[in-house]
């Protein structure tokens, strides 16, 4: 049996790791989360024998202590995500994202191992022609992904443990987040039939949501391989400007006019294409295209009345 605890566990990408891993009969899932959004989005799991609930804030050392015991592999999933949410509420951005990383961290038995997802927005703006790999020096600007880098840092120092820089996930999930590009771009393309582009030209690379989850199940059966290790996790093939992110939505909606705007500049400079070779070396390749995306997402926002809530 695997002992698995995933905090976070109700967000974005945890209610699907957690549907994911509970499915193993093998895996027995415990997971954490103070329920700051959706309270929804891990109810259809409460049935599993081989799946826990806390209701708790792992800022608390009390609580810590409690959670991880016994625990063979950990996702820290917990954290105040994006830059707007973050500059909003700073103390807990810095004691969610990093202290209580560096609080579980001195409470873990050297053998218990951690998986950990960080953004690859610290690359910041790229050279022209130029892919960002795991050396490529990180530049984070915003208090977010400052302390996304910095926990990085510390869960590679502790050394029993894998961490990926994710790009922009995509896709639909029990807790659904429409503050991230495409699934932003497809909500505003169906609902409004415009979409107005500053910027356009930056550069992003992304992901499918179930392509991350495959790969954190990746990483728990080949640990030791990954292990000590950072990667790039991202789509090859979706490395493309947003306009033509915005054209590749045009051709499954036609009805969607897109506008560029001239003088209005984005605060998230992100400009960059990356290079996944070193995770794609190791053996796992993301797979879920863009197009399949779109399509899934347009759906979505055609058909379903949930109304999404975001962070901010
Ligand atoms: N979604 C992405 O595109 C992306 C990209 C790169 C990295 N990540 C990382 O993946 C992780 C999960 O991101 P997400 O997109 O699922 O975000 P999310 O906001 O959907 O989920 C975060 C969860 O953490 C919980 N939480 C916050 N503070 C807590 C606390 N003190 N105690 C207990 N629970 C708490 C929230 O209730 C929420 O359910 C984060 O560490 C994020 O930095 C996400």
């Amino acid at each position: 049996m695997n002992n698995i605890l995933v905090t976070g566990a109700a967000g974005y990408i945890g209610s699907m790791l957690c549907t994911k891993l509970v499915e193993n009969k093998k895996n027995f899932v415990t997971a954490v989360d103070l329920l700051k959004y959706d309270k929804n989005s891990l109810s259809h799991l409460y049935k599993n024998k081989n799946f826990k609930f806390i209701k708790e804030d792992i800022r608390k050392e009390s609580v810590i202590k409690k959670i991880i015991k016994k625990q063979d592999i950990i996702f820290p999933l917990a954290a105040l995500v994006g830059a707007p949410l973050c500059e909003k509420f700073k103390k807990n951005t810095i004691e969610t994202n990093i202290n209580s990383l560096k609080l579980m961290i001195k409470n873990l038995k050297k053998e218990q191992k951690i998986i950990y997802p960080t953004t690859n927005s610290g690359y910041g703006v790229g050279a022209k022609n130029k892919f960002c790999d795991e050396n490529s020096p990180l530049n984070p600007i915003s208090l977010y992904g400052t302390t996304k880098a910095d926990a990085e840092k510390i869960v590679l120092k502790y050394g029993n443990s894998v961490c990926f820089r994710l790009a922009t996930v995509f896709g639909y999930s029990y807790r659904m987040r429409t503050d991230l590009l495409v699934n932003n771009f497809v909500e505003r393309a169906i609902k409004k039939n415009k979409l107005e582009l500053f910027e356009a030209h930056f550069r992003r690379n992304y992901i499918h949501i179930s392509d991350v989850v495959d790969a954190f199940i990746f990483a728990i059966e080949n640990f030791k391989k990954l292990k000590g290790n950072t990667y790039n996790l991202g789509l090859s093939s979706a490395n493309l400007t947003k306009y033509s992110l915005a054209k590749l939505i045009q051709k499954q909606h036609k009805k969607l006019k897109i506008t560029q705007i001239k003088n209005k500049s984005d605060p998230d400079k992100r400009d960059y294409f990356v290079s996944n070779k070193k995770i794609e070396s190791a053996g796992f390749k993301a797979t879920f295209s863009l197009e399949n995306g779109i399509s899934e997402l347009i759906k979505i926002f055609e058909y379903s009345d949930v109304k999404f809530k975001n962070n901010y």
